[in-house]
């Protein structure tokens, strides 16, 4: 029997909630699967900082250096209560981006997925979402301006200032763009890439590397397009992308965008792929407003298990029930309060009834 050890680090607000129905996932995927996964938890986030004075603590590196894969949930507190953390263990600086480096997950997927079925839950008209919504954000996650150069200070005229850079080397750039054409050469053989080449010399650079490992690739077609227009193409005509890749910040932003055309960021599952290691995390914030009251959704949590499954473990079969699964769940006309109005028509259940019902659903497949 295969045993995989599975860190679970739970963050903050909505992240323990939504953290236990997917360690409920987890252990019925191990029954049905015959597999061991030891869960283990550790400490990570503005809560590791107020137990342990750290945000992502030495044990917790320990812990994560000997999993086999990370399951993590959404970190950061309130704006107001953060100003209790220095600046730079705020959980962000001081716990996510150090976690990315350490195990340098370079390739980050985001799926922007929404069956027809469920196509309700996006604010575009039923013209505009046609099929459904199916397209997948390639996002670079180690470079750019989240980890180049900063510098802080005063000049010599007395002014405050900032100058933060966005750095890429061409190796950077040809391994996400090796990932990106291989994921672009299994699902429909289109990638657009997007950049901001008029503008940003880092984006010249970046399509030039992008060209040259295309050309290891001549199945796949490549689209240019400047992230300012991709923003509009993703409201006005999203059924026109199927893999998208990006540099770091342009993929932060227009990830959200994506969690904002299938209606909520709680629909938003991700995979960070490291050479070595990966870990999943859903793509949106603790979401401290409504922590600790059931409300929230699991989807995105739940979603991560599926993309572990098949990304670190090979078990494809089994990560296409879990999505199978919550799609029932949602089909039935099951949600939490945090995706539906109270006057819509929809079975209104909490987090752990959610967790209950795609437990019971996956049992049956
Ligand atoms: C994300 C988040 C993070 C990011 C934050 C929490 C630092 O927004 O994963 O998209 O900016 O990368
Ligand atoms: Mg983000």
């Amino acid at each position: 029997m295969n045993t995989y050890k599975i860190a679970l680090l739970d963050g903050d607000g909505i992240g323990p909630e939504i953290m236990a129905e997917a360690a409920k996932i987890l252990k019925l995927v191990a029954q049905r699967n015959r597999v061991n996964f030891e869960l283990e938890n550790g400490a990570f986030g503005a809560t590791a900082y107020f137990s342990h004075g750290n945000s992502f603590p030495d044990e917790t590196k320990a812990l994560c250096d000997s999993a086999d894969a990370i399951l993590k949930g959404p970190i950061g507190l309130s704006h107001e209560e953060s100003k209790r953390i220095p600046v730079d263990m705020q959980p962000e600086r001081g716990a996510l981006l150090p976690l990315r480096r350490r195990y340098d997950t370079f390739a980050n997927f985001r799926p922007v997925y929404l069956p027809k079925d469920i196509a309700h839950f996006s604010p575009l008209k039923a013209e505009v979402i046609g099929d459904g919504i199916d397209f997948v954000i390639i996002r670079e996650l180690v470079g750019g301006l989240y980890f180049g150069k900063k510098e802080i200070g005063v000049t010599k005229g007395g002014k405050r200032f900032v100058t933060e850079s966005l750095e890429y080397d061409e190796d950077q750039i040809a391994r996400i763009a090796r990932v990106a054409f291989e994921t672009a050469q299994k699902r429909k053989g289109v990638l657009h890439n997007i950049h901001k080449s008029n503008v940003l010399k880092s984006s010249v650079l970046w399509n030039e590397v992008m060209e040259e490992v295309g050309r290891d690739f001549p199945e796949v077609e490549i689209k240019n397009i400047l992230v300012d227009a991709a923003a509009t193409y993703l409201c006005l005509n999203p059924a026109q992308f199927d893999v998208m890749v990006m540099e770091n910040m342009f993929g932060d932003i227009l990830s959200d965008q994506g969690g904002g055309i299938l209606g909520s960021l709680g629909l938003m599952p991700s995979a960070c792929m490291g050479p070595d290691k990966a870990y999943y995390e859903p793509s949106h914030g603790s979401a401290p407003d409504i922590a600790g009251q059931q409300i929230a959704n699991p989807y995105s949590m739940i979603g991560s298990v599926a993309m572990m499954m098949e990304m670190s473990f090979g078990m494809e079969s089994e990560a296409r029930n879990i999505w199978q699964a919550m799609k029932s769940v949602f089909a039935q006309g099951f949600s939490t309060p945090d995706l539906s109005r109270p006057d819509s028509e929809v079975k209104m259940i909490g987090t752990n009834g959610f967790g209950d019902l795609v437990a019971e659903e996956l049992s049956k497949l």
